[in-house]
């Protein structure tokens, strides 16, 4: 049974998870040997693991186990014209206003007065301001060398779209499926990785015969809300919110973002699109190709509509680390658990020696560790007492501690316990893979 949780408020909950994520090797600030370079951020160890496990999750749901998926690994760099016919050259702006006496700079869903709002000092004319990044390619910069970092992972697709037809044998509907880097030069950028510059799309682009949207659409709206929920998010903590006409991407016939309640407010996590037939002719009209479908059953040709669930990968890791933090009280000490999803948990099982002076203990600790190595990401400690092992491992998240103690060389046995729980099973040594395997999928 779990123990009863000690209720966070919400503005220290932004606190403890940045610690956690410096202090346990989650999620460092980039650069920070040189003072940080703002909105980027590197994944340490155990967010590393965190962010394999989660994108391996999304890609297990939507590639594998749908056989109208396939996935697809596109260039970060790609040829200008793809932002013209995306409409990012022209569109993908946010208006801005600086402040003449402190500097800053806001956007102007910010401003609600004529003054600024930190100092309020006088502001200047608002401009528009291209989020794109931009890099030249080649020897020498100019015009013609000009292009951008990728910001979405989308377009990849939809340029690809007779090549996957034609080489996979595709008939509509079908998906693609592909995760990557993406970059916006952001203005407003707190809140930790929830805004970044350099982040990590998840994006399906799912095409379907025009008129049968409507109901694609929806379908994908549930399949998302009910995957965050699969892997751990608490449902009350997620919303459904339908875009209003004033809020629509140039692209966009309909949206509904998936909300997560941070601390700091409702805020999307994934955006679920009707792009209707946008890039696909757009892609048509600047590359001069044909891009369209032929159904040889029915003999109609058309331009496919699209459904685009669009997630991010860092923001989904941030929803699931605060979600999963919990605080207990256990013999009136606290106990920090992470409760992480066991499949997204970065280690899946520590394996402790009870006594680390114990030559006998340790071998047999070590040979448990090498023997579940390959297959499970586990990892041998015993750096201090096993109480602080124990905490250790809750505070990561790991789903199992292994624990050699002294009976376990007389009885080839060891004590498995579980983290939410706190139970112990005594399991032989010949069972641990056995039941760590068994209990992992539960
Ligand atoms: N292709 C559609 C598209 O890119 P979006 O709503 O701009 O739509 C989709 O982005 C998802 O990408 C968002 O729901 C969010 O999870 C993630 N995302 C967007 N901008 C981000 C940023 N600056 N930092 C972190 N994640 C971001």
């Amino acid at each position: 049974m779990q123990q009863p949780e000690l209720k966070q408020s919400k503005s220290d909950m932004m606190d403890k998870i940045v610690s956690l994520c410096k202090r346990r090797g989650f999620i460092f600030q980039s650069s920070e040997i040189y003072g940080g370079l703002a909105a980027t951020w590197d994944y340490g160890p155990f967010g590393a693991e965190l962010k394999r496990n989660l994108k391996e999750a999304w890609w297990r749901s939507n590639v594998y186990e749908r056989d109208d998926i396939d996935g697809l690994d596109c260039a970060i760099l790609m040829r200008p014209e793809t932002w013209m016919a995306s409409g990012h050259v022209s569109n993908f702006e946010d208006t801005l206003v600086d402040c003449k006496s402190c500097k800053k700079r806001f956007k102007i869903e910010q401003i609600t007065g004529k003054k600024c709002p930190e100092c309020g000092g006088e502001l200047t004319e608002p401009r528009q301001f291209n989020m794109m990044l931009k890099t030249h390619l080649g020897p020498i910069e100019d015009a013609a060398s000009l292009t951008y970092l990728r910001p979405e992972t989308a377009q990849g697709i939809f340029v690809n779209f007779k090549n996957v037809v034609d080489s996979m044998r595709r008939k509509v509907p079908f998906g693609v499926a592909q995760i990557g880097k993406s970059f916006r030069n952001e203005v407003t950028t707190k809140s930790f990785t929830f805004r970044s510059r350099e982040f990590e799309q998840m994006e399906i682009e799912f095409f379907v015969k025009p008129g049968t949207d409507e109901e694609w659409y929806s379908r994908w709206v549930d399949e998302r809300f009910n995957w965050y929920v699969k892997f751990g998010l608490k449902a009350e903590n997620l919303r459904i919110r339908q875009h209003e006409k004033k809020e629509l991407a140039h692209y966009a016939k309909a949206c509904t973002d998936i909300e997560y309640q941070f601390p700091f407010g409702w805020s999307e996590l994934e955006g679920i699109a009707n792009r209707a037939d946008f890039d696909l002719r757009q892609h048509s009209r600047l590359s001069g190709k044909e891009i369209d479908y032929f159904d040889d059953i029915t003999n109609e040709r058309y331009v496919p509509y699209v459904i685009e669930p669009s997630g991010g990968i860092d923001r989904s890791i941030l929803a699931f680390l605060f979600d999963a933090y919990r605080e207990e009280k256990v013999k009136d000490e606290k106990r920090v658990v992470l409760g992480l999803h066991k499949g997204l948990a970065p280690l899946k099982a520590a394996v402790l020696p009870l006594l680390r002076n114990r030559p006998d203990i340790v071998e047999l600790a070590h040979k448990i560790t090498d023997d579940l190595k390959g297959d499970l990401k586990v990892r041998y400690d015993d750096t201090a007492s096993i109480g602080r092992l124990y905490r250790r491992q809750d505070e990561v998240g790991t789903p199992y501690c292994v624990t050699v103690d002294v009976d376990s060389l007389a009885d080839n046995k060891v004590t498995i316990r579980d983290r939410d729980t706190m139970k112990q099973d005594r399991i032989d040594v010949s069972r641990v893979r056995e039941y760590l395997t068994e209990n992992l999928k539960r």
